[in-house]
């Protein structure tokens, strides 16, 4: 096996280089060798200093998250990091100075060693964070207690709150490091090294307290059912109240607590599941993949309108298409309406509006469509009408163009055959509203070539998505599971729980929003009409027992907040979902013609329920 830590002599500094593919995560045997090196460096009378760097493209991205399911309970939590917190102890000791030279990224227990270092420095496009939230879980090895003291507590509970990566300015702003390096990173941090009269232990650095009252309101509406970030925030309140040793100790407590969370177990997977879905079986990462540098949408609709404006965020200009001027109107009002509401909220300015709409060129052609590098289409979810957009496409597109369906359900290789070029033709599956939501299913047809799929994936990135690859089947990933959770939903309506009751029950685990105030946001027709359709095929799309009550509510045609009522009530304007006694009245009839006695049902069954299906 490679060596994992390297040591070497240069200038009159020990250099010691954690090399640890890909990421140079703290795998078992890199902290004891980078320990071992430090404490071989501060014995050595050829080293004045040390500097400790990361090979490869960067330096230690953290634990490695692997490991983290090997904990096998609390005791064994603690006695780990009782040992890492020693070491890294052991490690500031050290008499001579010692400099983390970061480059890449510094993330979790990386900048934790960093941060047990006397100095850092940095690159210009060097990052560091503490993103273990992201997983479940708090620093764990005294980050918590080392960064309040180095950057402050505002920016200590920033970071591990959020989780965020904070650039090599504005850590250098804060206090996280201590030098830019311009141009070679070892050469300057040997140099910097040099200049240190001594160490300068991080724990021995004061903690001035603040107040966490901000940070805690801000968690209980953003981070709703979440135990991590309030975890961090216990632990650098200990840096504030119980000084360096007892602070250490609560943070080894409250990861243990988070570590071994159902809540950390799913992160984790998730981490794990988000890299493995960006290996896309037979397109590997060297296939070609076109730049997209103008786009078309054909249909301004809820999800139309959405789509042009991922597009203009991300500085492509978009030629918008609709049947009449009237829907096109509507379109545009509704694009404008929503930046404006970005405006209100201070979140972006009048002049970036205006800029971002300048992008846009609305039309009831399809002229100038022959000069988009990829087509959008978001018409109705209907076969017919998509077939002859595609044959359409077919003929305006330029032949090297992608052209792109948003179809929720419908099988993309029957209208790609239409178009004659069913290797241009994909599926990109946006979630409702399309501006906000992150994900993209990206759909494989049965013709769709590896260059399609790559430069999907390439786009992707470039519109701020999630892409994800999936197959051509009914309802792709999300809304296969989708239908189950609705399903689910409507059958506690039917047998008793009330719209208001079910979707706080969701909001209260964590949910942005609960599944009635999700249907009258995407629109409840766009399920009305997929049902209807499997109707007609003698299909339906999620097994088992069905209710009544939802396509009831769309014959009232109850759409939701784009028609003023649905699951709620909406005032003109407003999208504040008012609880309407009709569907309780919707409900108790829906529950009689079943023979159901409606009764009371508590919000564990509910959550139980829910989750289960
Ligand atoms: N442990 C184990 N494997 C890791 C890892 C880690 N910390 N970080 C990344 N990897 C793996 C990925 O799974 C991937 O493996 P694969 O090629 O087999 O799929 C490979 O490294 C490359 O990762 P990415 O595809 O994500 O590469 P990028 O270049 O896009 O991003 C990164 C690099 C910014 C470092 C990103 O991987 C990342 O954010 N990693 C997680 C960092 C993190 O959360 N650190 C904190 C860990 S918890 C901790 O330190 C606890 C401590 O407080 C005690
Ligand atoms: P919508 O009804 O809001 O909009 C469809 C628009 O397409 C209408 O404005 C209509 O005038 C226009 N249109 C119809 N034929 C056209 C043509 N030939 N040229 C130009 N415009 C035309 O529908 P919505 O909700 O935007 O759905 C569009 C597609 O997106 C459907 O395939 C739907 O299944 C899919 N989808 C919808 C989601 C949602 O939550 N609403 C989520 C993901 C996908």
């Amino acid at each position: 096996m490679a060596e994992l830590v390297g040591y070497a002599i240069r200038d009159g500094v020990a250099v010691v280089t954690v090399d640890n593919p890909p990421v140079n995560a703290l795998s078992p045997g890199v902290p004891e060798s980078i320990e071992e090196a430090i404490s071989r460096a501060g014995a050595d009378p050829a080293a004045r200093a040390v500097v400790l760097i990361g090979a490869g493209s960067t330096f230690i991205a953290g634990a490695d998250i692997r490991f983290f399911e090997t904990i096998p309970s609390r005791e064994a939590s603690i006695e780990r990091s009782h040992a890492i917190h020693a070491r890294l102890r052991r490690m500031e000791d050290c008499p001579k100075p010692v400099v983390a030279a970061i480059h890449g990224t510094a993330l979790g227990g990386g900048m934790e060693f960093a941060m047990a270092c006397h100095y850092r420095v940095a690159v210009p496009s060097a990052k560091v964070g503490q993103p273990e939230v992201l997983l479940g879980i708090i620093p764990g090895a005294g980050g918590t207690q080392r960064l309040p003291r180095l950057a402050g507590v505002a920016t200590a509970l920033e970071m591990c709150t959020q989780g965020n990566h904070i650039s090599a300015a504005r850590a250098l702003k804060e206090g996280a490091i201590d030098r830019v390096i311009e141009g070679d990173l070892l050469t300057g941090a040997i140099q910097f090294a040099l200049e240190r009269a001594g160490p300068r232990r991080t724990r021995d650095l004061p903690v001035k307290p603040a107040s966490t009252d901000e940070i805690r309101a801000a968690l209980r509406k953003t981070a709703r059912g979440a135990r991590a970030p309030f975890a961090c925030v216990e632990a650098i309140e200990a840096a504030m109240t119980l000084g360096f040793d007892a602070g250490c100790e609560r943070e080894i407590q409250l990861f243990a607590d988070c570590v071994l969370s159902s809540e950390s177990k799913a992160m984790v997977k998730l981490f794990f599941a988000e890299r493995e879905a960006s290996k896309v079986p037979g397109v590997s990462k060297d296939t070609p993949a076109a730049e997209i540098r103008r786009a078309a949408v054909v249909g301004a609709g809820t999800m139309g309108g959405g789509i042009a404006m991922s597009y203009l965020n991300a500085g492509i200009p978009v030629r918008l298409k609709e049947v009449t001027q009237e829907a096109l109107d509507r379109g545009l009002a509704t694009i404008r309406k929503n930046y404006q509401t970005t405006v209100g909220k201070g979140k972006m300015t009048a002049e970036e509006m205006e800029r971002r709409l300048s992008l846009l060129t609305p039309q009831v052609t399809y002229d100038g469509f022959d000069q988009a590098d990829i087509v959008v289409e978001a018409v109705f979810e209907n076969m017919d009408l998509k077939k002859a957009t595609f044959a359409e496409l077919g003929r305006v597109a330029r032949p090297d163009c992608v052209l792109a369906s948003n179809t929720s359900t419908l099988d993309i290789d029957e209208f790609a055959r239409a178009s004659g070029r069913p290797d241009k033709v994909i599926g990109h599956h946006f979630f409702s509203p399309a501006n906000v939501m992150k994900l993209l299913e990206i759909v494989r047809g049965s013709e769709t070539s590896k260059e399609t799929i790559a430069t999907s994936l390439k786009l992707a990135r470039k519109l701020a998505k999630v892409g994800v690859v999936v197959g051509n089947c009914f309802g792709f990933v999300a809304n296969r599971m989708l239908a189950y959770y609705i399903r689910e939903a409507n059958l506690l309506l039917e047998e008793g729980a009330s719209v208001p009751q079910i979707d706080k029950v969701m909001t209260d685990l964590g949910f942005p929003v609960g599944p009635f105030a999700m249907g009258d946001i995407a629109g409840n027709d766009v399920g009305w009409r997929i049902r209807q359709y499997l109707k007609s095929l003698g299909k339906t799309r999620a097994e088992g027992p069905q209710s009544a009550i939802p396509d009831r509510i769309c014959d009232l045609g109850r759409f939701g907040q784009k028609t003023g009522a649905g699951w709620y009530k909406y005032e003109p304007g407003s999208r504040t979902p008012i609880p309407d006694p009709l569907i309780e009245q919707l409900a108790e009839e829906a529950a009689k013609e079943k023979g159901i006695a409606r009764r009371p049902i508590a919000d564990a069954a509910i959550l139980s329920r829910i989750l289960t299906a």
